[in-house]
């Protein structure tokens, strides 16, 4: 029998925010352990005006993706590595910490009575957004000593708009995202924010998102902001390694994975330079938003680099392919990345 849908239009979804039935919350006070896990009605929150996140970001977040596969089962994927990427997260922000089976176990709960909800097969999948935010109001800069954990889910399709998109993106040069030892490698809401003003002057300009450079030499690259990226050149696949600035994504892990141990290629995690991005044969970025979505140009200072002959790159289509695959159940999972919420 086919799985029970909501009234939503499937075939126009993109990457909006469209209302479900519940979310999950949490409260925790500084020295104790999370608690009162419940799902409630989705809907709006009190907050004070001089909450610690509302004065100095102390939040954090993350992103996931439930997936309807092609035999009917609903699917969350490496749902693991975001547990442990909060548990981080948390902890760099003097959060306190949640703690892996927690994280999951909420997690489990919200997709199961979001069920209908999940886009499907084929039509796009169910973002996962778990939020933790400092609530007790502070003057002073200090962390909060009580905190809130919400997650909320929404049906999505493409991040970026149109069908196979080919990002057109700008070098910043004037902007940096994340200091080296900074809490780029948190997924903190104060990085997202750094990232807005760059972001709208590269959209004002006609750019669909900018690469940003290491903030001690500026000769290489790290992330787009949104997304990891990846250049392919002469055999070998090279992504920025992660370091203070750069987040741990887990689309970037998979890809790394799949394209060593399925695909056989020489992957290298390691400093990318601004030459190694010009001489590339193919550029994609990664994340759990944009998927893997293929780079057609890039400029920096006046001078456009080209990536698109008008097909995806065959090393980007074979990586798409296969990760494609693996989420929607169309191929064996080799790795145990997916975790069966219904079946
Ligand atoms: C994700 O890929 O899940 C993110 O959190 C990135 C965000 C810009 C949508």
């Amino acid at each position: 029998m086919p799985l029970k849908k909501a009234m939503v239009d499937w075939d126009s979804l993109g990457f909006n925010f469209l209302e479900t039935r519940s979310m999950y919350s949490a409260n925790c006070n500084v020295g104790e352990d999370w608690e009162n896990g419940s799902l409630i009605p989705f809907g709006n929150i009190e907050l004070s005006p001089a909450a610690v996140v509302l004065n100095y970001g102390q939040g954090v977040f993350e992103g996931t993706k439930a997936f309807q596969t092609c035999d009917e089962r609903i699917v969350l994927f490496r749902i693991d590595q975001n547990a442990r990427r909060l548990a981080w997260s948390t902890e760099r922000l003097c959060i306190p910490k949640v703690k892996p089976d927690f994280f999951i176990n909420a997690v489990f709960e919200t997709v199961k009575d979001n069920l209908d909800f999940v886009p499907p097969y084929g039509k796009g999948s169910m973002y996962i957004r778990p939020i933790v935010w400092g609530v007790s109001p502070a003057l002073g800069v200090g962390p909060a000593i009580d905190y809130r954990f919400m997650i909320y889910v929404s049906p999505v399709g493409p991040y970026f708009k149109g069908n196979l998109k080919f990002l057109n993106l700008k070098i910043e040069t004037n902007f940096h995202r994340a200091a080296s030892k900074g809490i780029g490698n948190a997924k903190a809401i104060g990085n997202y924010s750094a990232s807005l003003f760059p972001l709208a002057k590269a959209k004002k300009e006609g750019f669909d998102e900018v690469i940003y450079l290491d903030s001690v030499s500026e000769d290489r690259i790290e992330e787009i902001g949104s997304a990891n990226l990846f250049v392919y050149h002469d055999g070998i696949l090279k992504t920025p390694k992660v370091s203070g600035s750069i987040l741990k994504g887990v689309t970037r892990d998979s890809v790394c994975k799949i394209s060593s141990d399925i695909l056989g290629m020489k992957v290298e995690e390691t400093d990318v330079f601004l030459k190694d991005l010009f001489e590339a044969k193919e550029v994609f970025c990664t994340g759990t938003a944009v998927q893997i979505t293929p780079v057609g140009r890039i400029s920096y200072k006046n001078k456009v680099y080209k990536y698109y002959d008008g097909n995806l790159g065959p090393i980007t289509k074979k990586i798409k392919e296969t990760l494609t695959k693996i989420q929607r159940g169309e191929m064996n999972d080799p790795f145990g990345w997916l975790s069966p919420v219904s079946v």
